[in-house]
């Protein structure tokens, strides 16, 4: 069987083919996986300006499903997978009605798909079936959640962010020390010159009120806005030292400890919080998904951590961990096969809750 899978959430418009391949270790082999970036369309407003976004889809889509279809040298497909939500609306309303359309047109079941299903479909892709229960962090631009998985499409919430998520929390500290947008890869790349252990920012964990009752909701969630304004306040204390302006960029070396050192107390926060969730719930595997789990630092430390826990760390080739829609195709090709079919006036949902 084959899925085409559509994903247009926020700022890529993306299409994939993914085929069944019958070994239940391995269930999708990715046959195509075509990714057309908007960040040159964003980059000199800082950040995804959704108009400009749902516009862009617009003009990129057909070729992009096109090149998807030609790539996996194939011309029909049995099933469309397409993201419903969560996203941006304008964006998300682009992909649904192109692949209501072409299932209509080409009369193939249309299955709707969870974003974050996607992205922790993505750990399968490339890892194979996961030992259950899992723990699963997905960390995004839009998210920061992670959740525990006893049963394949079955996903309870253990923690989300409070406030910013991580890949906005490396966006908007990216801007302040004027590195410039997507804010992750940047702060990846001057974090390598830097030293991480060089400026002392906090650590946020945040409990439930009662701090004995670990397996209550909210015991294990995440904020990164303090990270941040310790960040902006080390920032503009040295400028201030300095004699700069607020405008005035600061040494390249300072830079770059910053950055490393804001990288890794994510990265540990971030890990902290998934392996103490693994031993809690006596985990046979651990993931990690979404943009965020493409940082090479927190990619290093996730290894390193589950060789001393002695658990499998599942995290996605690069290409995977951005948002593509080959995740989309595997995640449809599994609802499909547990016997999930959309109508064609299913509404794509900003808010689609997992
Ligand atoms: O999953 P994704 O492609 O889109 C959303 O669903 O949000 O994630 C995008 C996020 C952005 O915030 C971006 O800065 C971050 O992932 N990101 C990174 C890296 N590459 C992308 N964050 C840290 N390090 C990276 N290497
Ligand atoms: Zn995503």
């Amino acid at each position: 069987m084959l899925v085409l899978g559509i994903e247009t959430s926020c700022d890529e418009t993306a299409a994939a083919v993914v085929e069944e391949t019958g070994d239940p270790q391995r269930p999708w082999r990715v046959r195509s996986n075509v990714v057309a970036s908007q960040i040159d369309v964003h980059r000199k407003w800082g950040g995804v300006v959704p108009e400009l976004s749902a516009r862009q889809h617009v003009r990129d889509i057909c070729g992009v499903v096109d090149r998807a279809l030609a790539d996996a040298g194939v011309e029909s497909f049995d099933a469309i997978a397409v993201t419903q939500g969560p996203g941006l609306m304008g964006s998300l309303l682009v992909g649904l009605s192109f692949a209501k359309a072409l299932a209509w047109a080409r009369s193939v079941p249309l299955v709707p798909v969870h974003h974050l299903a996607g992205h922790i479909e993505s750990l399968v892709l490339d890892g194979g079936e996961m030992p259950l229960p899992a723990i699963v962090l997905v960390v995004s631009g839009g998210h920061t959640s992670l959740y525990r998985i006893e049963a394949i499409g079955k996903y309870e919430i253990l923690g989300r962010t409070r406030d910013d998520a991580a890949g906005e929390a490396f966006d908007k500290v990216a801007k302040l020390l004027g590195l410039g947008y997507p804010g992750g890869p940047a702060i990846d790349l001057v974090s390598q010159h830097g030293d991480d252990r060089a400026v002392s920012l906090p650590k946020t964990k945040l409990t439930h009120a009662d701090r004995n009752a670990p397996h209550l909701p909210g015991h294990r969630d995440f904020s990164f806005s303090g990270l941040k304004t310790s960040v902006l306040r080390y920032v503009a204390a040295r400028r201030e030292e300095r004699g700069l302006g607020p405008d005035d960029p600061l040494p390249r070396q300072h830079i770059s400890d910053v950055a490393a050192s804001f990288q890794r107390v994510v990265a540990e926060t971030l890990l902290d919080r998934l392996f103490d969730a693994a031993r809690f719930y006596s985990a046979r595997s651990v993931g990690i998904a979404g943009g965020v789990s493409a940082n090479s630092r927190l990619r290093e430390l996730a290894v390193i951590r589950g060789a001393s826990s002695g658990l499998p760390v599942f995290i996605p080739r690069l290409s995977l961990s951005t948002d593509n829609a080959a995740m989309i195709a595997a995640a449809g090709l599994r609802r499909y096969r547990a016997g999930v079919v959309g109508e064609l006036d299913v509404e794509a949902d900003p808010a689609l809750t997992l």
